[in-house]
């Protein structure tokens, strides 16, 4: 199977939680955006589902493809929400925002009553942190919040480069909240919580990229198949 065919798979997993009248938040990036796909054919055949977007690519794609779309001010609370992650742990703890979404993503899956996260077997670490950590910060200050951030980072035994996203055109990265993002290159983020703590008390601040405690299930294709882990109860 190639990268492609292993996100399809997983996905197609998670499509076999999906029941009628459910309320789904659907996630951001290529392993999201073939759940939606394949969520739009059922929903051609029939399955009456609605969704919520957790970014403006989900949206036009999820609008285009005929999947009736709600906002979380319309519903009490989601079912489901299925999205990918950039990393996760034997915890099940993540690391998102690879696709600059992880600001929708968290409101989403924190108002979820279950979250299922798809990807492929390349995105399983034993720690967090070779991916660089997504951090959305306002623009005002910006500066001043990176220096927060390494403070922070600092009194958890951390340090690494902060850089600012890019754009492809070399501008600043600007998220569909209006804000920027720095990633931050841990490395090795041996305690997920207390980074994640530290990182909220900062004022510029808006949201990182660790999940904590979010992910119900992770669905992890791989080349010999499909394994399902499930959050142990607590
Ligand atoms: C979007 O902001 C991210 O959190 C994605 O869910 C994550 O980057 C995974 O994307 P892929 O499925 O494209 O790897």
């Amino acid at each position: 199977m190639s990268a492609d065919e292993m996100k399809k798979a997983a996905a197609a997993a998670a499509l076999e939680e999906v029941r009628p009248g459910m309320r789904l938040g659907l996630g951001t990036g290529s392993t999201a955006t073939w759940f939606v796909r394949l969520l739009a054919e059922r929903v051609a055949a029939g399955l009456d589902v609605v969704g919520v977007p957790t970014s403006k690519a989900t949206e036009v794609l999820a609008r285009e493809l005929g999947i009736r779309l709600i906002t979380l001010d319309d519903v009490a609370g989601l079912d489901l929400t299925v999205d990918g992650a950039d990393e996760f742990d034997p915890n099940l703890d993540l690391i998102k925002g690879g696709g600059a979404a992880l600001l929708r993503e968290k409101i989403v899956a924190a108002d979820s009553r279950r979250m299922i996260v798809i990807t492929d077997e390349s995105k399983r670490v034993e720690t967090l942190g070779a991916f660089p950590l997504p951090i959305e910060v306002v623009t005002f200050g910006a500066t001043a919040t990176i220096r927060a951030i390494a403070d922070a980072a600092r009194s958890v035994g951390l340090s690494g480069a902060l850089g600012f996203r890019r754009s492809a055109e070399g501008d600043k990265l600007v998220t569909d909240q209006g804000n920027w993002l720095v990633d931050a290159s841990f490395r090795q983020i041996s305690d997920p919580k207390a980074l994640a703590s530290a990182l909220s008390r900062i004022p510029g601040v808006v949201e990182h990229g660790l999940f904590i405690g979010l992910a119900s299930s992770v669905i992890v294709a791989g080349r010999t198949g499909i394994q399902r882990i499930d959050r142990s109860p607590t």
